[in-house]
């Protein structure tokens, strides 16, 4: 029997599956580890935490691979990370999240210096809190014995990559969220690299996704259990990967993922660019592809928030199954799942969660109800979005843990007034990563290939036009809130 193994190293934890050449999930195991938040809107994380989950899970895995032969290796991550490494490879400082918001005066200061045109021309985005290239700013002003230290610039899943092989290598979709690639041209930016003081020497070499990038090294193979010589995929961005884990490379196909963040993604011949810069720009994982993706900064995290500090020990399931008891509208409560400040539409890092409309006949199951439904409404904007930049979604699927949900499922499926794919296989970015490295390995001779012959449809839930009536005129209140808003938040970050 040969097996491919995708590796997802999310913000939650780290899952390495184990998977045959079908795509069925033959073994699973996760590992989970904390977000530190040193600050209101700053988010952390130890990479040698990501590589303790990865060595833990993989033991896990490898184990039940029995007499079967792994074959090739994949690895998906949250993006945009920053993982500093000195010349010994030690880790410098705590890798800088994609949810940390600390770098606005970086943001603008990069739009000063190269030109926001000649930016968005280059990298496709504007500057962002949430990308990589403001947080090396941030580190090389506010830290700069830390900074002078750099040898190595690098993403999460990288950072495994790394250990797991002995490469600096990333490829094209995670460093499109670096800010420093040029997007088009699917390599660094080396004008972008010279006006922003980076040497491009610490920045890993970039191939594309399906490409092998490296091989299990001998010091990997005790710490994981993997067997020497493996080829390692270059792999791609969790949502690079989720899209092929879902089958979404093609255009029409869409799909959404709800995990700590929330994610609305739609592939694209041509690099297509929001102009305003709401929604972003990047390469895919299929070579020669690109595709624009809305993120909802908390959409998992809300809900997981809410469970953990005002659930009351109640379980995902039990608010999942009293939250659908109740109306839509949560007898008139909102939510604006801004926890993390926000990306689509509204780009402010310095927005904040909001119930409006407490009322003190609402229950803890009406404030869960009005979360989910928030998150709803964050990732339709980023669907209409996608449409208003000229994408015409016509399939759309959904994962992530947020899929798991029925409840959640039903009301994204009615929200959006779409049908809505489930596809048999619940592991969307560690099988994409899984499906890439089988492409290195020369298992799939394609992309496409590989997305057809592991992942299939499993449900399909058709909307409900009366429920999504019923969610649009919340929706309208809705978009309403942040503008009345917006001034105020900024003078809390203020305060
Ligand atoms: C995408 C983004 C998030 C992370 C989460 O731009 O920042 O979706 O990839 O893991």
């Amino acid at each position: 029997m040969k097996y491919l193994i995708g590796i997802d190293v999310g913000t939650s934890g780290t899952k390495s599956v184990l998977f045959d050449l079908d795509g069925n999930a033959v073994a699973s195991a996760t590992a989970e580890y904390p977000l530190f938040q040193p600050q209101n809107g700053w988010a952390e994380q130890n990479p040698d935490d990501w590589w303790e989950a990865a060595c833990k899970t993989l033991r896990e895995i490898t184990a039940k691979a029995g007499d079967g032969e792994i074959v090739g290796i994949g690895l998906s991550g949250q993006m945009h990370s920053l993982v500093l490494l000195d010349e010994r490879n030690e880790v410098i400082r705590p890798a800088i999240l994609w949810c940390d918001g600390r770098t606005a005066e970086e943001c603008a200061e990069i739009e000063a210096l190269v030109g926001r045109e000649k930016l968005v021309e280059i990298t496709a985005n504007p500057a962002l809190p949430g990308f990589t290239a403001s947080k090396l700013m941030w580190v090389k002003k506010h830290e700069p014995q830390n900074f002078a230290r750099v040898a190595h610039i690098l993403l999460a899943k990288d950072y495994i990559r790394f250990k797991l092989t002995g490469e600096y290598a990333t490829e094209v979709s995670d460093a499109s969220g670096m800010q420093l690639l040029d997007v088009k041209e699917r390599r660094w930016s080396e004008a972008l690299c010279r006006i922003l003081g980076i040497d491009p020497s610490f920045l890993a070499r970039v191939y594309e996704s399906p490409e092998v990038t490296g091989y299990i090294q001998v010091a990997a193979t005790e710490q994981t259990g993997l067997p020497v010589g493996i080829p390692v995929a270059g792999g791609a961005g969790d949502n690079a990967a989720a899209a092929i884990g879902t089958g979404v490379c093609r255009d029409g196909q869409a799909f959404t993922t709800i995990g700590t963040s929330g994610v609305v993604f739609a592939p694209t011949k041509q690099p297509v660019i929001d102009p305003r810069g709401r929604i972003h720009t990047f390469c895919a994982a299929v070579p020669g592809t690109w595709h624009v993706m809305g993120v909802t900064q908390a959409a998992g995290l809300s809900l997981q928030w809410f469970r953990n500090t005002l659930g009351g020990g109640d379980g995902y399931r039990e608010l999942d199954n009293a939250c659908a008891a109740l109306p839509i509208g949560a007898e008139r409560l909102l939510y604006l799942p801004y926890l993390m400040g926000e990306r689509t539409p509204i780009l402010d890092a310095n927005a904040r969660g909001v119930f409006f409309g407490l009322s003190a006949m609402h229950s803890k199951y009406h404030m869960a109800r009005a979360v989910m439904e928030g998150v709803a409404y964050s990732l339709y904007n980023c669907l209409e979005l996608i449409g208003e930049v000229g994408i015409d979604v016509r399939e759309m699927a959904l994962c992530g843990g947020g899929a798991k949900s029925a409840f959640w499922r039903e009301m994204i499926t009615d929200v959006y007034s779409l049908p809505i794919q489930i596809k048999e296989s619940s592991e969307g970015a560690a099988l994409g990563a899984a499906i890439l490295g089988g492409c290195a390995a020369g298992v799939y001779p394609s992309v496409e290939a590989g997305c057809q012959t592991a992942v299939r449809n499993k449900l399909v839930f058709d909307p409900n036009k009366q429920n999504h009536d019923a969610y649009m005129q919340y929706y309208a209140l809705y978009n309403r809130l942040y503008p009345s808003l917006k001034d105020h938040f900024e003078k809390l970050q203020e305060l």
